[in-house]
């Protein structure tokens, strides 16, 4: 049912992009909606730690679109040490400072409750970015890349990936998956087994670990350095002398931390997904390192967030294209869902054709 939802978003997006139409608008989401507001207005962009490049990437972009769409912008990060109560004193200071629309990347979804309330009190509008929030009615709009979707292809491609290399299996794997406190983990993970569980149901995949469950495979605030040290511990507990086929990796910066891991084993680099399309990820692809990326390109993310700001200032509806999928347990909370496309080797050249930044990298 999920995919059906997850595959019928998408082909709405392509459809709107073929045909140049809009989507379907929101006529019952944020209160203000109706009223509109001064184009020079403050708008807030509360982003977490850099704990990826797409997280770099759009605080310039959003600094930049703001500027050009006429607003005032006022973008924070997270620091890295304090993230939550850094996030949570940031967006306080932008409904302080009288803005209109605080567009938020959750460090922590769940944390955000208090402040958002205040921001709806105050009468400003709230755009969950990239990661939902949580267990409060006061986020009006979600603005994402679909991330089942992106759990879908990653679990597939990895499944593409040990058919390449070995006709048959069994195959050995490891599981991992992103921070508990981001939205998004599970939901990446839950659309990548459901893709890979009925292949370990059927015996073509085998976790030698035992660790399947969601607990087990996280990496706590999506670091580097937890991602490998996990790596390294799999490594000694359970592949002394078997062989590690592949490794579900939800994003670009823990691939890479468990391909070192394994190179520092001396062992074999299994085929290993990935997230970002980050610079260093997309050199491992092209030297047969890393088995696969995404593409969820920010500066289409960030221009759909403030696209958003803008129909809010003028009073217009604002764009909406999945009213289902993103409950966020007191609300199904409507969404503007962008389409992923999974990256490998052989379509790279292709996938970046439009990006300065990558596609020379793919040559
Ligand atoms: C984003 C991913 C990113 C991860 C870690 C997630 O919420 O969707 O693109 O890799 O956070 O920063």
């Amino acid at each position: 049912m999920r995919k059906l939802l997850a595959t019928t978003a998408i082909a709405a997006v392509a459809l709107m992009a073929l045909s140049g139409c809009s989507t379907r608008t929101d006529t019952t989401g944020g209160s203000t909606a109706a009223a509109g507001f001064p184009a020079d207005s403050v708008i807030g962009v509360a982003l977490p730690s850099k704990t990826s490049e797409n997280w770099v990437l759009a605080g310039g972009l959003f600094e930049d679109g703001l500027k050009t769409a006429g607003f005032k912008g006022d973008v924070q990060y997270a620091g890295a040490s304090t993230t939550v109560k850094d996030q949570q004193d940031q967006i306080s200071a932008m409904v302080t400072n009288g803005a209109k629309v605080i567009i938020i990347g959750a460090a922590d979804g769940g944390q955000l409750g208090t402040q958002v309330k205040a921001a709806k009190d105050a009468g400003a509008t709230v755009i969950a970015y990239d990661r939902l929030i949580l267990n409060t009615p006061d986020v009006d709009y979600y603005v994402a890349y679909d991330n089942f979707k992106v759990g879908e292809l990653q679990g597939q491609a990895l499944l593409d990936g040990l058919k390449s290399r070995k006709a048959a299996g069994p195959y050995n794997i490891e599981l991992f998956s992103g921070s508990s406190d981001d939205a998004n983990s599970a939901v990446f993970f839950n659309g990548a087994m459901s893709i890979l569980q009925p292949k370990i149901d059927d015996g073509t995949l085998v976790v030698a670990s035992g660790q399947t469950d969601i607990k087990q495979t996280a990496t706590a605030g999506w670091k580097a350095e937890n991602a490998q040290s996990r790596m390294d511990s799999l490594l000694t507990s359970t592949y002394g002398d078997k062989a590690l086929d592949g490794v579900l990796s939800p994003n670009d910066t823990l691939a890479r931390a468990i391909i070192t891991s394994v190179k520092a084993a001396g062992k074999p680099i299994p085929v290993v997904t990935g997230q970002d399309s980050e610079v260093e990820s997309v050199k491992s692809i092209m030297a047969g390192e890393q088995y696969s990326t995404i593409n969820k390109d920010t500066r289409v993310l960030v221009a759909q967030a403030i696209k958003m700001a803008q129909a809010l200032q003028k009073g217009e509806a604002v764009d909406v294209n999945d009213t289902k999928s993103y409950d966020n347990g007191v609300k199904i909370v409507p969404a503007y869902l962008l389409p992923p496309v999974i990256v490998t080797k052989a379509n790279a050249a292709e996938a970046y054709a439009n990006d300065p930044k990558l596609a020379p990298l793919t040559k």
